[in-house]
């Protein structure tokens, strides 16, 4: 079986970066993008390149070369399912916040209901891919549900029938393209060779076929959800060791790289911070105790619950530490924050570390002045909304355009992203523009030290015990 067309429900920061490099390298396949958030698919049209609704380097040009030609958007999502021969299933799988597992178990709510469009609208054999990270044992639902359409619908539809393979992505955000184009393998579960032949045979047109990994179901779908349960607790454990470092006078940066240099360990995922962010981490970990707890496995459950902790820790840890090294209270006291995404090269802030660190230091009485190079003012007021009235009286933040307006009459500056731009600042600018005596916190370890400290600005960076 060959595909010709796809379609891919959900045009988000995996449904888009994903279908247009899909669509660059198979300029054979007709390429659909389905949403049913009208504004996202309107901004994804947008001849206003600087629109798209999810920066990524490198995105721009593909969607320039690409759109028109082989890949669309659309809310046309009964005729796009109709034309497909295979269907990515993309969508969200937030965090169930309430009823039974609320808090940790996923919401399959956006998936249940994309399987049922495909179940409504297809109308020949069509390979259904799970592209989302679902909870293992979920491509048993959905098989339920596009089986019991087929069921119904048989006298009128003989020929409609089909094969539910499961093909986790593994991409980062700020580095998708260069993810998708350079993968470190493409992993399908499944039990249909012939399908499973069709989907290698798209990303063979540009990844080598020994990068392409072929399990059954049950493995793939675990495998998304613990390959990122591995990288959270590498950062979690790093952080632990920051804390260490700081206590005895060691270096986290030199820690790390000793300790990386060990082929064994390796050297990636070793950066101490102000804990994960992200829309995945928390709430695929979160899960991964939910399905631990739920086979009754409560040591296993344990045992990963304590990576979210340490997570959680490590920033209220900061704000303790900021909040002491001010002398005893922030009060009035106005902060700059420089850069809010969760991490760079990007402008998604879900699950940013600098949404609960702005919030706390809100809640303590400072002001601050919020910088983010990608990060709009509509996006900070959504992320920093204060349903308390009488707070919401009194200025508590600022949007700042500029990176050096940003330190204007500061008392503090807190460095919570590692965007490029912070880390050749002109030190010299930003003492003047400090009310003294003024401390810079550097939650990443990225200014320059040596600058910094000529400047005569107090320093703390995580993990550097001086
Ligand atoms: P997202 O929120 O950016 O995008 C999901 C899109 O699906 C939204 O635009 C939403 O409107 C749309 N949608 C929801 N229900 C729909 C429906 N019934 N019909 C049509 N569209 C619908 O989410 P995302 O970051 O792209 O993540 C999607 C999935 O991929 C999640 O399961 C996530 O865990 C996984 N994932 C994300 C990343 C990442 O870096 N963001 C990486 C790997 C895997
Ligand atoms: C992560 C995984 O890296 C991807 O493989 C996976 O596909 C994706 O989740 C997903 O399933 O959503 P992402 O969250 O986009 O990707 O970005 P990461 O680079 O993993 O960073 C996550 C968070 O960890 C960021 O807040 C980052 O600043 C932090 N981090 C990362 C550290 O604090 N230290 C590090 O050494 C690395």
């Amino acid at each position: 079986m060959k595909v010709k067309n796809i379609c891919c429900i959900g045009a988000g920061y995996v449904g888009g970066p994903t279908m247009a490099v899909i669509a660059k390298h198979c300029p054979d396949i007709q390429v659909n993008v389905v949403d049913i958030n009208k504004e996202r698919i309107e901004r994804w049209n947008d001849n206003d390149f600087t629109n798209l609704p999810i920066y990524e380097p490198g995105l721009e040009e593909i969607i320039k070369k690409c759109r028109g030609k082989n890949l669309h958007f659309s809310t046309e999502m009964p005729q796009k399912i109709k034309d497909a021969d295979l269907i990515f299933i993309s969508v969200n799988t937030p965090t169930k916040t309430k009823g039974v597992g609320a808090g940790q178990a996923i919401d399959l709510k956006y998936v249940e209901e994309s399987s049922r469009q495909i179940a409504k609208h297809a109308n020949k054999f069509t390979i259904v891919v799970e592209k989302s990270t679902l909870p293992v044992k979920t491509a048993q639902t959905i098989k339920e549900i596009l089986n019991a359409s087929t069921n119904n619908k048989q006298d009128q539809k003989k020929e409609v029938s089909f094969s539910v393979l499961s093909n986790p992505e593994f991409l980062a955000e700020g580095s998708a393209i260069s993810d998708l184009e350079n993968p470190d393998r493409i992993l399908i579960g499944g039990d249909d060779d012939k399908s499973i032949k069709a989907l290698v045979d798209i990303y063979a047109h540009w990844v080598s076929k020994n990068k392409v990994l072929t399990t059954d179901l049950w493995s793939s779908e675990l495998s998304k959800l613990i390959a990122n349960a591995f990288l959270a607790q590498r950062i979690s454990s790093i952080n632990t060791i920051s804390a260490l470092c700081e206590a005895t006078g060691a270096h986290i940066k030199d820690v790390a790289l000793a300790v990386g240099m060990d082929k064994r360990i390796g050297k990636y995922f070793l950066n101490s911070g102000p804990g994960f962010g992200g829309s995945c981490f928390k709430k695929d970990i979160s899960n991964l105790v939910y399905i631990s707890n739920h086979y009754n496995l409560f040591e296993v459950a344990n045992y990963w619950q304590k990576v979210l902790d340490i997570n959680t820790w490590q920033q209220r840890r900061f704000i303790n530490l900021i909040i002491n090294k001010m002398f005893g209270t922030i009060s009035s006291k106005k902060i700059a924050i420089l850069g809010f995404s969760f991490k760079a090269n990007t402008n998604d802030t879900r699950e940013s570390p600098a949404i609960y660190i702005c919030k706390k230091l809100i809640e303590e009485g400072a002001i601050l002045n919020i910088y983010d190079p990608k990060v709009n003012f509509q996006q900070m007021s959504k992320d920093l909304e204060n349903n308390d009235s009488e707070m919401n009286n009194d200025i508590k933040w600022r949007y700042s355009e500029e990176v050096y307006d940003t330190f204007i009459n500061a008392d503090a500056a807190i460095f919570l992203t590692e965007w490029d731009e912070f880390q050749n600042l002109n030190w010299q600018k930003i003492k003047k523009a400090m009310r003294q005596p003024a401390f810079i916190f550097d939650t990443r370890s990225i200014v320059n030290i040596k600058e910094v400290k000529e400047s005569n600005l107090k320093i703390w960076q995580v993990g550097y015990g001086y």
